[in-house]
């Protein structure tokens, strides 16, 4: 399975299997990483699964997926970046083995 590693604001990082075909965002929930919090399950509503792609991978992972992600990421709660995604937006996929994903200090 591929790996994801989420990077808390205070630099600690916890890398886990993330399924294919599953978002990153369960990757997250799903494995008790706090920072993620998903509270709509994916429904594209909260905007508490918000993280800033690392650098290194915002060219794979791309941009928002659709207008209505490009819309809610405007109500994040910590400040939007060039990587920023709401990360129940992000299928995994072979080419994302190796994802780095940075969260906010706060979904909130
Ligand atoms: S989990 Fe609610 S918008 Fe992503």
């Amino acid at each position: 399975m591929p790996k994801v590693t989420y990077v808390d604001h205070e630099g600690r990082a916890s890398a886990v299997e993330v399924e294919l075909g599953d978002n990153v965002m369960h990757g997250a929930v799903y494995n008790g990483i706090d920072g993620i919090t998903g509270e709509c399950g994916g429904g594209l509503s909260c905007a508490t699964c918000h993280c800033y792609v690392d650098e290194d991978w915002v060219e794979t992972v791309g941009g928002p997926s659709s207008q209505a992600e490009e819309e809610l990421l405007e109500a994040v709660a910590a400040e939007l970046r060039p990587g920023s995604r709401l990360c129940c937006q992000i299928e995994m996929t072979p080419a994302l083995d190796g994802l780095v994903v940075h969260m906010p200090e706060h979904q909130f």
